[in-house]
């Protein structure tokens, strides 16, 4: 597994990001969690930006992601439902993107019906919580039987509040995975992890496609 490479400016930013962190209030860090500032054409830059390319693949149909931050992943004409605890956040994507439907919210309890999202996404948002089960739970009561659960877990985590330090396949089954049916890690650009479980109708779905 790759492991973050802490050179003596790395670390030194982070002391410097501790200290000026703890003066922040929740609604400065959950901004500042998304690492994201904007380019001279408009573009959201910043350390999430490279992930888009590893996960847009899995992103289909009705889709919901819980924690969505600030992010320009989506673009007009996906059918998107973002949702995170963080007014400034919604307030820039309602801004932006104004073709979005953006939820302010609890990703542990959104209160949207159960079972009617074909994609539900959960980037770089467990590694901010010890016990990150509601997450799971509530996503996969939001998810349809055949749909997709994409869980992005990074590995940049020495100047970030991450609770878990470093995540390796072992934890993945021990934490992640075991709460599905089946599901498939992968490693992307060394840099995260990608893992999407499916709920128990996803078989049939395999079934019935290869039986026409
Ligand atoms: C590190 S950012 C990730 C943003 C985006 N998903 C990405 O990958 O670029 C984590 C986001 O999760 C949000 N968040 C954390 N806990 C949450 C909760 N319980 N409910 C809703 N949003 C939450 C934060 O406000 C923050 O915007």
């Amino acid at each position: 597994m790759p492991k973050p490479v802490i050179t003596k400016a790395v670390k030194k930013r982070y002391y410097r990001n501790r200290q000026f962190r703890e003066k922040m209030t929740i609604e400065k860090k959950t901004v500042w969690w998304n690492g994201v500032w904007e380019n001279k054409y408009g573009q959201y830059i910043g350390r999430h930006r490279p992930m888009y390319k590893g996960i847009r693949p899995y992103l289909q149909g009705h889709i919901l992601d819980l924690g969505i931050g600030v992010t320009d992943m989506y673009v007009e004409g996906q059918d998107i439902t973002g949702l995170d605890m963080s007014t400034e956040c919604m307030r820039i994507m309602r801004q932006r993107h104004p073709w979005g439907n953006w939820v302010l919210g609890d990703a542990a309890d959104t209160k949207l019906p159960s079972a009617s999202f074909d994609t539900v996404v959960l980037a770089n948002i467990l590694e901010h919580y010890k016990d990150f089960t509601p997450l799971i739970y509530e996503a996969k009561r939001l998810i349809k039987p055949d749909g997709t659960i994409v869980i992005v877990l990074s590995l940049e985590n020495y100047d970030v509040d991450h609770v878990y330090p470093k995540w390796d396949e072992e934890m993945i089954r021990t934490k992640v995975t075991s709460h599905f049916q089946r599901a498939e890690i992968e490693l992307y650009d060394e840099r995260w992890w990608i893992i999407r479980g499916y709920n128990k109708n996803y078989e049939d779905k395999l079934q019935t496609k290869n039986s026409n």
